[in-house]
């Protein structure tokens, strides 16, 4: 039995190129004539079959808008088995033959449960925070760090005015990967990171030795995973005799229209996962590996070890000073 109808959904925290992603998957199956129906707000959507048919102008004017247009959600309902058959239920219902899942590994894992239960799912990579290991990116990052970037540089104006120390928190869940490339790209003194095991009394040694070099203003970004930039940002003030502001940077890191390189990558791996479907091919998740849109499956892309670039923290240290 070949596919005849596939779904798309976008699940978890939503990213910004999820929207691209859609339209991609959206276009690539109305080419290959194969019918494409909408999953709005992600599994919980699923659960409660909520479905919209799409054609080749449901996902116009979409390329370039953050946030996803099909909705998103957290589904605890759909870690359960009851939760799966009701899903399985909808499927069966509207005649939907397999599923896009885009979004971070929680999705993935829904992915996988979905695919054993009869329901064939290719999960696409989308997460700020990049950090789910069978892929060396995941869409969002870009249009993140780039967010943070032009935040942190506000922040960057009103420390150097004052000549005050920032201490700014970026998300990432328990990953220090957006805090790692947007700490280089806004030349932090220090970035702390869970992966790495950080000492106040070391940054405030650093600080007071480049401000001995002539150094008036200090940025220091603390991942998400650290958290508590408060409690350093008063530790670092109380030590250094610097005044110093903590500011967490929040939800605006999620927003926002996605760069070239999200939107080019959600178009492409979008591509790839309906190639996949159509060809009846399930249980995988695309991933960009080695400058490759390539594919895995889901259970060992879900049993990668993530790696952290410990070679470009150190390099960010060095020049830090
Ligand atoms: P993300 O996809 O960004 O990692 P979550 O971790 O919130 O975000 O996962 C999104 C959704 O995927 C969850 O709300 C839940 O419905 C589903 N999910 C997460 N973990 C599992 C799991 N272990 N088994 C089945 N479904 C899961
Ligand atoms: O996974 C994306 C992300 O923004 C994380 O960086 C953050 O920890 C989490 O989602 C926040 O989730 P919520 O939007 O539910 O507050």
């Amino acid at each position: 039995m070949g596919i005849k109808k596939i779904g798309v959904l976008t699940s978890g925290g939503d990213a910004p190129g999820m929207n691209a992603a859609v339209r991609a998957v959206v276009r690539t199956a109305l080419n290959k004539g194969v019918e494409v129906v909408g999953i709005v707000g992600g599994y919980t959507g699923l659960i409660n079959g909520e479905i919209v048919d799409f054609n080749l102008r449901s996902v116009s004017e979409i390329i370039h808008r953050g946030g996803t247009v099909l909705y998103s959600s957290r589904c605890p309902e759909f870690k359960t088995e009851e939760g799966i058959m009701k899903a399985v239920e909808t499927c069966k219902k509207h005649g939907i033959d397999g599923i896009v899942t885009i979004g971070g590994d929680g999705t993935f894992r829904g992915a996988r449960d979905l695919s054993l239960h009869g329901v064939p799912c290719v999960g696409i990579p989308a997460t700020i925070d990049n950090d789910i290991a069978s892929t060396d990116y995941t869409i969002g990052f870009d249009t993140a760090m780039n967010t943070v970037m032009e935040m942190v540089d506000r922040l960057r104006d009103t420390a150097q005015s004052h000549a005050r120390c920032s201490v700014v928190e970026v998300m990432g869940r328990g990953a220090g990967y957006l805090a790692l490339r947007t700490g280089i790209a806004v030349g932090a003194v220090s970035i702390l990171v869970p992966e790495v095991e950080y000492n106040v009394d070391e940054i405030v040694e650093r600080m007071l030795k480049t401000k001995k070099t002539g150094k008036k203003h200090f940025i220091i970004v603390v991942a998400e995973g650290i958290g508590k930039v408060k409690y350093i940002a008063k530790e670092i003030e109380d030590k250094t005799g610097i005044e110093t502001r903590a500011t967490v940077l929040g939800h605006v890191q999620r927003g926002g229209r996605p760069t070239v390189r999200d939107r080019v990558m959600a178009s492409r791996m979008g591509y790839a996962a309906v190639e996949l479907l159509v060809q009846g091919v399930g249980n995988r998740v695309i991933s960009f590996t080695d400058n490759k849109i390539v594919d895995f499956d889901i259970y060992e892309a879900l049993s990668m070890e993530r790696k952290f670039d410990y070679d470009l923290y150190r390099i960010a240290h060095e020049i830090s000073i």
